[in-house]
């Protein structure tokens, strides 16, 4: 019979006992990715950066669960994150979804500790989103996001706080004020402008989801948007020309010097100062975000030579509470992707690689000898020491040797029948290429 012949025999049999087997897609659904032990060690770096800029600041560590009820996410605002839900029914008939951020996570935890928690809380979360997206650089389905969000604190110092951490992470990663900006505004900007219209405070998170696709979308469908969200057409106008301003005197010059926004914003640029990051910011108005709950502060982080999306993004979100029922309580935060900011770091050149790293191979050169291998090896790992341990048979010399330089292995400890006689080891240090016979006290004692 001839192999294919014979293939298709076996496929017959198999499918008369019931155990057809069929071959699967090895590539990970689409958007999505494998972390691949190369890849989770340059995850793990950043997260790391992620953690370590948190307890800098004195944030705590919160985790909520990756499937939520699909309410908590269904605003009425037109998000497009809301058409993006992986949403489905479980096993019980309950709607539910896979996060697509994790603000509302983290307003649902507020709520549910309620008052007894004493205020401000300044957590921190890093966690994998889901958002059914159109696929761009930097952009896919699923996403690992760092957040840092502080409740409870109703002025700018705590958005201050937050651009600081910003600028912290990125001052860690080597990138400058030269490659990143922060574009600022508060969405009170647009709030005074529709009050100057008379249009009704209801429209408003609707006008701000509409207006933030200005850069994905021609202004003509952005005006036709707003026209059926109710604008009048002077007013659509007007906001249009309101998004244009870069300058706090433009600002004034618009809403007047007394208005709520303008106060902040010269609030939150003199604290930059004291921090030091007003190198970074600057006040924009067209940044207003795509999320509905935005009440005050908005901000973005963006690459100057503008190749890439937002690289993180944030604001203040005094009612998201009050939407779940419970009461208004101050809270900003930002959220910071896992994505693009790898993209900027390949684009920079500031991305280190990641090599698997070794202290010790260690290798019976004779079956005899295994037992005691093991347990050099275990007294090698108590002081702290990373020991690859060789536990296949009958490899050969130039093989551990390609080993360890694959490992980048600092030492090579193998025991030979004639020193492991006397108690020794065969030590081979792999950077000065010396060799040494050691006692296993002296080997530890060395290590
Ligand atoms: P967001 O702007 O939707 O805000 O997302 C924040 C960041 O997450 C983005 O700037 C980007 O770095 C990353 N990101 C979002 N979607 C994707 C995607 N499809 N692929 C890769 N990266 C992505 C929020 O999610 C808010 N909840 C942030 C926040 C926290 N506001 C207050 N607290």
């Amino acid at each position: 019979m001839s192999g294919d012949l014979a293939v298709v025999a076996k496929d017959k049999e198999a499918s008369s006992k019931g155990t057809m087997q069929t071959q699967i897609t090895t590539d990970p659904p689409r958007g999505t990715r494998d972390f691949p032990p190369e890849d989770m060690r340059m995850r793990t770096w950043l997260f790391d950066k992620f953690r370590e800029v948190s307890r800098l600041f004195a944030f705590e560590e919160v985790d909520f669960p990756m499937v939520e009820s699909e309410d908590l996410y269904t605003r009425k605002a037109g998000e497009e994150i809301v058409g993006q839900l992986y949403n489905f029914e479980d096993k019980g008939g309950r709607k539910v979804a896979l996060r697509p951020e994790l603000t509302p996570s983290l307003a649902r935890l507020v709520l549910q500790k309620g008052r007894a928690q004493s205020f401000p809380l300044k957590w921190f979360a890093i966690g994998q989103c889901w958002r059914y997206e159109r696929m761009t650089r930097g952009r896919r389905r699923e996403h690992y996001q760092w957040n840092m969000d502080i409740i409870g604190v109703p002025g700018v110092e705590a958005e201050a706080e937050l651009l600081s951490a910003i600028v912290t992470f990125f001052t860690k990663l080597n990138i400058t004020s030269d490659d990143v900006g922060i574009k600022v505004s508060n969405r009170k900007v647009l709030q005074a402008v529709l009050e100057k219209y008379d249009i009704q405070p209801d429209s408003f998170a609707a006008v701000c989801v509409i207006v933030d696709k200005l850069d994905k979308l021609p202004r003509e469908e952005i005006e036709s948007e707003l026209d059926k969200a109710g604008v009048p057409s002077v007013a659509i106008e007007g906001i249009l020309q309101a998004l244009t301003l870069q300058s706090f005197d433009d600002l004034e010059a618009l809403i007047g010097a007394e208005s709520g926004a303008v106060a902040e914003l010269k609030q939150l640029f003199a604290l930059a100062e004291g921090y030091g990051i007003q190198d970074w910011l600057r006040f924009d108005a067209s940044v207003v975000r795509g999320l509905a709950y935005y009440t005050g502060t908005v901000f973005e982080a963006f690459d100057k030579e503008k190749k890439l999306r937002a690289i993180c993004g944030g604001g203040r979100y005094d009612r998201l509470l009050s939407t779940y029922g419970g009461q208004d309580t101050p809270a900003c935060g930002f959220g910071f992707g896992d994505a693009v900011i790898v993209e900027l770091l390949k684009e920079k050149k500031l991305l280190r690689a990641f090599p698997h790293e070794v202290d010790d191979v260690v290798m019976a050169l004779d079956d005899s000898l295994k037992i005691p291998a093991a347990g050099i090896a275990s007294r090698l790992r108590s002081t702290g020491r990373v020991v690859e341990l060789v536990i296949e048979k009958g490899k050969k010399m130039k093989w551990v040797f390609k080993h360890c330089e694959t490992l980048k292995a600092k030492r090579l400890v193998l025991l030979g029948t004639t020193e492991w006689k006397e108690g020794k080891v065969l030590v081979k240090d792999l950077n000065l290429r010396e060799q040494t016979v050691k006692t296993v006290d002296e080997l530890i004692a060395s290590s």
